[in-house]
């Protein structure tokens, strides 16, 4: 548990000025670039002590949304409020209970670890005896403890995020925005980033907003999770929900291996009434969506008699990706290939290609 020495004034604010629970209200935000609409008209609430994913492909709005949020965009639109506070009235105050972590990060390369944490910590004016105290227990947080005193220019990947996200806790924030924190990151990095965030909620009660196009991401880290595209929120609800809503009766989601698999036989199952997706994994390996009591049959008929050998077939329970592709009928990597670091691209492309 973080010692709560430099906000206090806020959170008695914010307790007073919230009416319930919810810590971010958001009403019909809306950013336009000239005519061109980025973020358009979306709602939700975000409950104090909440982890609200924004998953969505690249270009859906998830960044200019964090930016309006934190108040280095303006809304075209609509408004929001953080701790009760009114993001464009009362942006200096929404400004002291928030902490952001975005892909434009700057880090000043020449100096240690901590002398860039002392450095952005004195933009907080923060007292120095406090700030130092502060510093090494955030060291200490994300085990960068024994590499304070090296200089950031030789730091990985990973370590540079650390310090991003402790970089962007040094003010106490109640309510922590993180875009797309484990982008770049390898599995390892990832894992200890979504562990760190998911403590600090835990046992700081902080607020996090996080986006991301990485299923696993808003699968492990979220309590609840909009699904962005083009600006909208297509569906908001916890993980478990998202999935029930397209597990239902009329919906099943089958693995085929297929020895002799070939664009013909995809071809005809995608012909089939049933189907809705057809997702191919690998030489021999389909995922197959498809609705009605008939489906399992007609598919297994298509590829019969499109002259296709069935080596085994499971039904799968629905991931977050087939809740997207369901809803909104392209998969998240289509767009989202284009920001992926070329090694992650090369591995998922090994391993899915959207067919259809
Ligand atoms: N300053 C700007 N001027 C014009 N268009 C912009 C500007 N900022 C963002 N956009 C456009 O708004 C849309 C939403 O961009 P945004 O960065 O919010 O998407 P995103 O969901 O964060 O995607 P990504 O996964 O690429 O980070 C995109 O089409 C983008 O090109
Ligand atoms: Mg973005």
């Amino acid at each position: 548990m973080l010692p709560q020495y430099i906000a206090l004034n806020n959170i008695a604010k914010v307790v007073i000025r919230m009416a319930n629970e919810s810590m971010i209200e958001v009403k019909n935000l809306t950013k336009m670039f000239k005519d061109f609409v980025a973020v358009d008209s979306i709602s939700f609430d975000v409950k104090k002590g909440e982890i609200f994913g924004l998953l969505g492909p690249n270009g859906a709005g998830k960044s200019t949304t964090l930016r309006m949020l934190s108040t280095l965009a303006t809304p075209t639109k609509g408004n929001a409020t953080i701790g009760g506070y009114d993001i464009v009235k009362h942006g200096n105050e929404v400004r002291k209970l928030i902490g952001i972590v975005s892909e434009k990060m700057i880090m000043y390369n020449r100096l240690t670890a901590r002398e860039n944490l002392v450095f952005f910590g004195n933009l907080f004016d923060i007292p120095k005896d406090a700030l130092n105290k502060r510093i090494d227990e955030l060291f200490e947080l994300v085990q960068l403890t024994k590499w304070k005193n090296t200089q950031v220019g030789t730091f990985s990947t990973g370590m540079r995020q650390k310090m991003n996200v402790i970089r962007a806790l040094l003010n106490m924030p109640q309510v922590l925005f993180l875009d797309e924190p484990t982008l770049g990151l390898d599995p390892q990095s990832s894992v200890e980033i979504r562990e760190f965030v998911k403590t600090l909620n835990r046992e700081n009660g902080i607020t996090v907003i996080v986006t991301t196009h990485m299923m696993v991401d808003a699968d492990l880290m979220c309590d609840r999770i909009a699904i962005v595209d083009h600006g909208k929120i297509v569906a908001l609800d916890t993980s478990t929900n998202l999935k029930k809503s397209i597990s239902g009766a009329d919906t099943t989601i089958l693995k085929l291996e297929i020895g002799n698999l070939s664009p013909l036989i995809i071809e005809a199952i995608n012909a089939c009434g049933c189907v809705d997706a057809v997702t191919q994994e690998n030489s021999m390996h389909l995922r197959v969506i498809s609705h009605g009591q008939e489906a399992f049959d007609s598919v297994i008929d298509s590829v019969r008699a499109s002259g296709g050998k069935i080596n085994s077939m499971e039904n799968l329970q629905p991931t977050l990706e087939d809740v997207f592709l369901h809803i909104t009928g392209h998969q998240v990597r289509d767009t989202a290939d284009q920001k992926i670091p070329m090694e992650q691209k090369r591995i998922g492309q090994q391993t899915s290609n959207r067919i259809r």
